[in-house]
C-alpha cells in the first residue's frame, strides 16, 4: 500500500563509506528545505531513504532485506527511496524485484530527490541514474548546522579501475569540486559548529583546482587555504591513493599545523603479483618507501590501510608477503576484507577464486597482526599530552568522548562541552580506545 499524500516526515539510512554519510546528510538537508521533518527512525517516517553501498556482496544483499523489513504490522509501507551505489548499479533490478520501492536515485542525481518523491507520492515510480557532471553540488542548499567533526566531499569518482572494485562504475569518472565552492562550504560548516573537517573523495589526493589567484593547486594547497579559516582547528582527508601522494602533500604533513598526523593509505596486498593483477599502480616496495618519506617529515604520523585477502589466485606465499608488509609498516589501524566477486568487474571472471574457509583463515591471521600493531601504537602514545576534540558524551555521567590527533578514541571525565578542544594527558591504552586526564 502506498499513500497519495506527500510525505511530511523522512528518515535517511546510510550504509557504506563516509561519502555516503555525507550524501545522506545532504539529502536530509534537501528534504528539510522542502519543509519535511526528520524522524528518529524509519518506523515514524512517511518517507524512508535507503542510501546504499555496493562494495561487497553482503552490503548489496542487505538492501533487499532492509526493504522487506520496512513493511509495517498493518501491512503498509512508507514511501521507499533507494539511493546510493546499489541504486546506481542495480536500479532496474530493484524496481523489478521490490514493488514497494517507489524511487531509485543514483549518487550523482540525488539533488532531484524532492521532485522525484513528489511524483512518487502522486502514484508514479521514478528512476534516475544518469551521471550529470557536477550538477548535483550546485543544486544543494547551503550548509547550516554541523557537529564538531564534519565531512566535506571535495572529489568524487574514480578512474583507477582496480580489477575487484565497483566504485568507478557506481560513482563515475573522477571530478574535483571547484576551490571557491569548497572554501565556502567549509566556512559554512565552521559557522555551523564544525571544528574539524574531513575532506572526502574516492581518491581525495587526486583533487585539483585553482585558488583565488588562479594558481593550480592540489590537496596540499587546498588544505593550506582551509587552514586560514580561524575557527577550523583540524583538517583530515580520506581516502588517498598511493599514486596521487605528491611531494606537496607529504610536505604539508610537516608544514600545516592543522593537518592532523593521520594517513589512510590503502595498499590491499603485499604481493607484487597480486597488486599487478589488481591493477594497483604501485608495488609493495614503492608503497613502503612512500610511507618512509611521509614519516621522515612527520615521524609520529599514524598510518592506516585497507587490505583484501583471498584475491583470485592469491597463494599462501603471496598472503605471507602481505603479513610481512604489515610487520614492516606497523599500522595504527586498518580495515581488512575478504575478497568479494562483484558483478561486472574483471576480477570476478579470473581463474583461481579462493575458497571461503581459506579466506576466513587468512583474514583472522591478518587481523591478528593488525590488532597487535594497533595496541602497540596506542600504548606508545601513553604518557603523551595531546589535544582532544570533544565529540560526544560518554556512557558514564561526566564522561566525554573525543579524538586524539592520531584519530584514536579518547575518553576522560571532567567538565567540558561538545566541540571543545581540550588538553589531555593520555594515561591508559586498550586496543580500541585510550583514557585521558584533562590538564587543568
Ligand atoms: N577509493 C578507496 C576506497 C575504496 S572502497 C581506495 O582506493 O582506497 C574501500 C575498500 O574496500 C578498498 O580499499 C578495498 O580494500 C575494499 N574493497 C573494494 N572492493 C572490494 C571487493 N570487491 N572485495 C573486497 N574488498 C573490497
Ligand atoms: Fe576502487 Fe581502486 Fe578506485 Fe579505490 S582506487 S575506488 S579501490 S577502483
Ligand atoms: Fe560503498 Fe559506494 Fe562508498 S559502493 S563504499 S557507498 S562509494
Amino acid at each position: 500500500m502506498t499513500s497519495s499524500t506527500p510525505p511530511r516526515t523522512f528518515h535517511v539510512k546510510s550504509f557504506g563509506c563516509q561519502m555516503n554519510v555525507y550524501d545522506g546528510e545532504r539529502m536530509a538537508e534537501l528534504l528539510t528545505a522542502q519543509g519535511m521533518h526528520a524522524a528518529d527512525d524509519s518506523d515514524g517516517a512517511d518517507l524512508v531513504v535507503l542510501n546504499t553501498c555496493h562494495i561487497r556482496e553482503r552490503a548489496t544483499e542487505k538492501v533487499y532485506s532492509d526493504i522487506g523489513r520496512l513493511r509495517r504490522d498493518d501491512g503498509t509501507t512508507p514511501l521507499i527511496a533507494v539511493a546510493g551505489c546499489v541504486a546506481q548499479a542495480e536500479g532496474a533490478e530493484i524496481m523489478a524485484r521490490a514493488p514497494s520501492v517507489r524511487v531509485v536515485v543514483g549518487p550523482q542525481s540525488y539533488h532531484r530527490l524532492p521532485e522525484m518523491v513528489a511524483a512518487a507520492a502522486a502514484g508514479g515510480r521514478e528512476t534516475e541514474t544518469e551521471m550529470p557532471a557536477e550538477a548535483k553540488f550546485a543544486a544543494l542548499p547551503q550548509r547550516r548546522k554541523s557537529g564538531p567533526s564534519a565531512f566535506l566531499t571535495i572529489q568524487e569518482g574514480c578512474d583507477k579501475f582496480c580489477t575487484y572494485c565497483v566504485v568507478p562504475y557506481t560513482r563515475g569518472a573522477e571530478i574535483s569540486r571547484p576551490f571557491a565552492d569548497l572554501i565556502d562550504e567549509a566556512k559554512a560548516l565552521v559557522d555551523g559548529g564544525a571544528r574539524e573537517i574531513t575532506l572526502l573523495g574516492q581518491n581525495v589526493n587526486a583533487w585539483t583546482g585553482h585558488d583565488t589567484a588562479g594558481r593550480a593547486v592540489g590537496l596540499a594547497g587546498l588544505a593550506h587555504n582551509l587552514a586560514k579559516i580561524h575557527d577550523l582547528a583540524r583538517i583530515r582527508y580520506t581516502t588517498s591513493h598511493p599514486a596521487d601522494m605528491d611531494d606537496a602533500l607529504i610536505a604539508a604533513h610537516s608544514e600545516n599545523a592543522k593537518l592532523m598526523p593521520f594517513l589512510h593509505l590503502p595498499v590491499q596486498s603485499g604481493s607484487d603479483r597480486v597488486l599487478k593483477a589488481m591493477n594497483r599502480s604501485h608495488t609493495a616496495d614503492s608503497y613502503v618507501r612512500l610511507i618512509e618519506r611521509v614519516r621522515a617529515g612527520r615521524p609520529d604520523i599514524a598510518i592506516s590501510g585497507d587490505f583484501i585477502v583471498g584475491f583470485p589466485g592469491e597463494t599462501e606465499a603471496e598472503f605471507a608477503e602481505t603479513l610481512s608488509l604489515i610487520d614492516v609498516v606497523g599500522y595504527a589501524q586498518a580495515f581488512s576484507f575478504k575478497y568479494s566477486a562483484r558483478p561486472g568487474t574483471p576480477a570476478a571472471g579470473m581463474a583461481g577464486q579462493i575458497a571461503a574457509d581459506v579466506m576466513d583463515d587468512r583474514l583472522q591471521r591478518l587481523q591478528a597482526h593488525i590488532n597487535r600493531d594497533q595496541l602497540a601504537f596506542n600504548l606508545a602514545t601513553v604518557g603523551r599530552r595531546c589535544t582532544v576534540l570533544v565529540e560526544r558524551p560518554g556512557r558514564q555521567p561526566g564522561q566525554w568522548l573525543g579524538k586524539s590527533p592520531w584519530l584514536q578514541s579518547v575518553h576522560f571525565s571532567d567538565t567540558a562541552n561538545l566541540g571543545d578542544l581540550v588538553e589531555v594527558d593520555l594515561i591508559e591504552a586498550g586496543p580500541n580506545s585510550l583514557a585521558g586526564r584533562r590538564v587543568s
